[in-house]
C-alpha cells in the first residue's frame, strides 16, 4: 500500500467549488493499494485579507513535506485595491512554482468529440504545451523609477538561462519522442526578442540532435495564434517560455471548448519537490459561489496528478469518465456538484469493472 501525502489549497472564488469535485473524483478512483492523506491549507486572498499572511515559512515547509499539491485557484476581486499588483498571484502561486522548481508547466489540450468548440472543423486536436515555469518575464526582474511622473521608466526584464532553457527543452523533446506524431514546435518571438530567441533556438537545435526521430519546427508566437484557431490539429508538443505559454494556453482552452476544461501540472520532473496540479483558469469572481463553475479542468488536473505518480491506470479511468460525461452533456446547465457527481460515478464504474 502506498500513501500519497496531498496538500490541498482550495483557494478563492470558484477554487473551493472545483477542488471539492476534483477530490470527489480522486476518492472515487482510489483503490485499496493507495491511501490519500490530505492536508488542507487555507491560503489565498480570503486568508490574506483576514490575517495579512500570504504564504509563511511555516506554510512552505509544511507544504514541502507533501508528495503533491492540488490547487483550485487564487486571487480575489481584481477591483479590490488591497489586492492590487497581483500580490496573491505572485506571493502564493508564483512563489510555489519557483520554490518547488516547477520548471515544466504541462498544459494539454484535446478537442473531445461531442464538445461544442468555437471552431467549425477543429479536426483531431491533441497537443501539449510545455510552458517554462521558473524564468522569463515572470521572475520580477525589473523596476520603476520616477514613478507617477511623465518621465516614469518601467522595466520587466525576461530572464532566460542556458540551464533553464535546456532542461525544459529536453523535457519537451523527451515527451515528443514518446508520442505518436513525434513533433515539436518551438514558439517564441525571435524576430524581435533576439537575445532570448537565439538561446531558445540554439538549445532546440542542440538538444534536438539527440532526438533524431522528433521533427521540429519554429513559429513566432503571433502566428501561432492564427494556426491554433485555423488548424490546431497540426500541433503535437509545443515548447515555449513562461509568458508566451501563459497566453497561448488560454487560447488553447478556449478552442477546446472552454477554459473550464483546461488542466495543468506544474511539474518538478526531478521528483525531489512536490509538483502542483491546478486548472488553467483563475478564481472567476464573476461566477464564484453560485455552483456555475465547470469542475472538469480541476478533475482533469487530478488525472495529470495520477499520471505523475505513476498511476496511469487511474488517470485513464478519470479521463474516460470525463469523456463519457462530456459526450452526455446536453444543453441544460448543470451545477458544479452535479458534474462532479456524474464524473465520479462514471469513474467508479470504470475502476470497479477494470
Ligand atoms: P478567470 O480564469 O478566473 O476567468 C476568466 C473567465 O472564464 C471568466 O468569465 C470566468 O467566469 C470564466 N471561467 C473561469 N473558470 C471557469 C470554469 N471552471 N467554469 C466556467 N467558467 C469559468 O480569469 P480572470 O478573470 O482573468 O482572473 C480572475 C482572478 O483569478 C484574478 O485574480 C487572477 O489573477 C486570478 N487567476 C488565478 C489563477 C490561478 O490561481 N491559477 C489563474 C488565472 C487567474
Ligand atoms: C496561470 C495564471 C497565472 C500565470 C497568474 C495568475 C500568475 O494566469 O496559471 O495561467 O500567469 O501563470
Ligand atoms: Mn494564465
Amino acid at each position: 500500500v502506498r500513501t500519497l501525502k496531498l496538500a490541498v489549497i482550495r483557494g478563492d472564488g470558484i477554487g473551493p467549488e472545483v477542488v471539492d469535485e476534483a477530490l470527489k473524483v480522486l476518492h472515487a478512483v482510489t483503490p485499496d493499494d493507495l491511501v490519500i492523506e490530505e492536508t488542507p491549507f487555507s491560503l489565498g486572498a480570503t486568508r490574506y485579507l483576514e490575517t495579512g499572511d500570504i504564504l509563511t515559512e511555516d506554510d512552505m515547509s509544511a507544504i514541502a513535506s507533501h508528495d503533491a499539491i492540488l490547487l483550485g485557484a487564487v486571487g480575489g476581486d481584481p477591483r479590490d485595491p488591497r489586492l492590487a499588483g497581483g500580490i496573491i498571484e505572485r506571493g502564493l502561486l508564483l512563489k510555489l512554482r519557483f520554490a518547488f522548481d516547477h520548471y515544466v508547466n504541462l498544459r494539454p489540450t484535446k478537442v473531445y468529440d461531442a464538445v461544442a468548440t468555437p471552431l467549425a472543423a477543429p479536426g483531431a486536436v491533441d497537443f501539449v504545451v510545455v510552458r517554462e515555469g521558473t524564468e522569463g518575464p515572470y521572475v520580477g526582474n525589473g523596476g520603476a523609477i520616477r514613478t507617477g511622473t511623465p518621465q516614469e521608466i518601467a522595466t520587466e526584464v525576461s530572464l532566460n538561462t542556458a540551464f533553464g532553457v535546456e532542461r525544459v527543452v529536453r523535457y519537451a523533446f523527451d515527451l515528443a519522442d514518446r508520442r505518436a506524431r513525434k513533433h515539436l514546435t518551438l514558439v517564441h518571438k525571435s524576430n524581435v526578442l533576439v537575445h532570448a530567441g537565439a538561446l531558445w533556438q540554439r538549445t532546440v537545435a542542440a538538444v534536438g540532435a539527440e532526438f533524431p526521430d522528433v521533427t521540429v519546427d519554429y513559429q513566432h508566437v503571433d502566428a501561432v495564434t492564427i494556426h491554433m484557431v485555423r488548424e490546431p490539429a497540426r500541433f503535437d508538443v509545443i515548447v515555449t517560455d513562461n509568458l508566451f505559454g501563459d497566453i497561448i494556453t488560454d487560447l488553447a482552452g478556449a478552442i477546446s471548448g472552454g477554459i473550464g476544461l483546461a488542466a495543468s501540472g506544474n511539474i518538478n520532473p526531478d521528483g525531489t519537490l512536490p509538483s502542483m496540479f491546478e486548472p488553467v483558469h483563475g478564481s472567476a469572481p464573476d461566477i464564484a459561489g453560485q455552483q456555475k463553475a465547470d469542475p472538469t479542468a480541476a478533475i482533469l488536473s487530478v488525472a495529470l496528478l495520477l499520471d505523475h505518480i505513476g498511476r496511469s491506470d487511474l488517470a485513464t479511468a478519470v479521463t474516460r469518465a470525463v469523456e463519457a460525461d462530456l459526450a452526455d452533456r446536453g444543453t441544460t446547465q448543470r451545477r458544479t456538484a452535479e458534474i462532479g457527481d456524474a464524473i465520479a460515478a462514471a469513474a467508479t464504474a470504470r475502476t470497479t469493472t477494470a
